[in-house]
């Protein structure tokens, strides 16, 4: 027999995976294809919302249940401990001694391949099967180089095998699923997980502590951009405290100010439909310009967080005339956070412990540099408040 061996942490299991599995059933003629979810994955910490193994070992049952040939295992979820690969394959090596193994991995699982536990036991038990898309072209010269590397170092079969799967992944449907618009899983799957508030879906978000808020926000972000929203809402903080606000408001309005900028521009459109938002027609052309605004909603209505909070979201990228003291506070933060690097950051780090309007006006000034260099259009939220600032500016320079 040829048989697939298809690990994962499964967290949740989307269309994604199920249309891999069956398309390599098909394609690597399989007889059998064992889903073994992993009970704790060597490589990751599972987020906030993440339901116990046996649950997801449930979700896989559900989201595979229509793909003959596919059967889930609970080897790993039954086993203590980190859930390697070469102990899973060793034991399904003395199961199955006469068969043929095939191990399937994505392309970032495949290039890492050699930090795993023991990867010359794992190339000794099975054929290393990696998946790849065919838009996946960046990545395509290094797997070649890694598999042929392999078969030099360590003697291991690797197949590279083209496959449709969704680009999809189950971070995206954990952000979609916090953020009330489910995506990619089926129907089954999806009642199972709103039933049980899993992945942040059971209203358990409204008036968080600020550490727990912070946990969560920073789970939904991208790695990259982490660092900027803890900047943010440090930076916030600090100026709310200089200018004679809320720290603590300040922080909590930073720590979420970019809370959907993970989303592409069609997940951006996809909410704002949801959330019933009327779009201009420079939003619907620039869906990046959107996450103010579906930030600002989802701090509302899924964090609890107040119309102040709102506010200074909404109002992050564009500003506009007569902001709030908050408003300003979050405009220049996001702008001035020690992460940031581009020429005149100095200036408005100065500007903003000194004159706050000024420091808006500089921010505003460069935006609006930055727009029409591009030859875009200009938001006419931006461009008025580029009027409202800059008069305010004049005047107190004349005076
Ligand atoms: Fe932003
Ligand atoms: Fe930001």
């Amino acid at each position: 027999m040829r048989i697939g061996v298809y690990g994962g942490s499964f967290n949740p299991p989307h269309t994604g995976h199920a249309l891999a599995a069956a398309e390599l059933i098909q394609k690597l003629a399989l007889d059998r294809l064992l889903i073994v979810p992993a009970a704790d994955p060597p490589h990751k910490t599972l987020p906030a919302g993440t339901p116990s193994p046996e649950d997801r070992l449930e979700l896989c049952r559900l989201a595979f249940s229509g793909i003959p040939g596919a059967e889930i295992c609970d080897y790993e979820i039954r086993r203590e401990g980190k859930s390697y690969t070469v102990d899973t394959l060793s034991m399904l090596r003395s199961r199955y001694p006469e068969d043929e193994l095939i191990l399937l991995m994505g392309t970032d699982m495949f290039l890492s391949f050699s930090t795993w536990r023991e990867p010359e036991r794992i190339a000794s038990l099975a054929v290393l099967a990696v998946m790849h898309r065919d838009d996946q072209t960046e990545t395509w010269d290094s797997v070649c180089h890694e598999a042929e590397r392999l078969r030099q170092t360590m003697h291991a079969q690797v197949l590279l095998v083209e496959n449709r799967c969704q680009e999809i992944s189950s971070t995206v449907v954990r952000r979609l699923l916090a953020f009330r618009a489910p995506e990619g899983l089926d129907p089954a799957v999806q009642d199972k997980i709103l039933q049980n508030g899993w992945y942040l879906t059971g209203g358990q978000l409204k008036n968080l502590p600020y550490d727990k808020l912070r946990e969560i926000s920073l789970s939904l972000h991208k790695e990259k951009r982490r660092a900027h929203v803890q900047g943010t809402a440090d930076t916030a903080a600090a100026l709310a405290e200089h200018w004679g606000d809320d720290p603590d408001t300040a922080r909590r309005a930073g720590i979420l100010h970019d809370i959907t900028k993970a989303l592409s521009e069609q997940e951006q459109l996809d909410l704002s439909a949801k959330y019933k938002m009327t779009l201009t027609p420079l939003q619907q052309e620039n869906p990046k310009l959107l996450h103010a605004k579906t930030g600002a909603v989802v701090a509302r209505d899924i964090f609890g967080e107040s119309e102040k909070i709102f506010n200074a979201i909404w109002w992050h990228t564009t500003g506009r005339a007569e902001m709030t003291l908050l408003e300003k506070i979050i405009y220049i933060a996001d702008y001035m956070e020690p992460n940031r690097c581009f020429p005149g950051v100095e200036l408005l780090r100065d500007l903003a412990w000194k004159d706050l309007d000024a420091a808006v006006f500089q921010g505003l000034d460069q935006a609006v540099a930055h727009v029409r260099k591009q030859g875009m259009p200009l938001d006419s939220d931006s461009l008025s408040a580029w009027n409202y600032y800059r008069n305010i500016t004049e005047r107190s320079l004349r005076l």
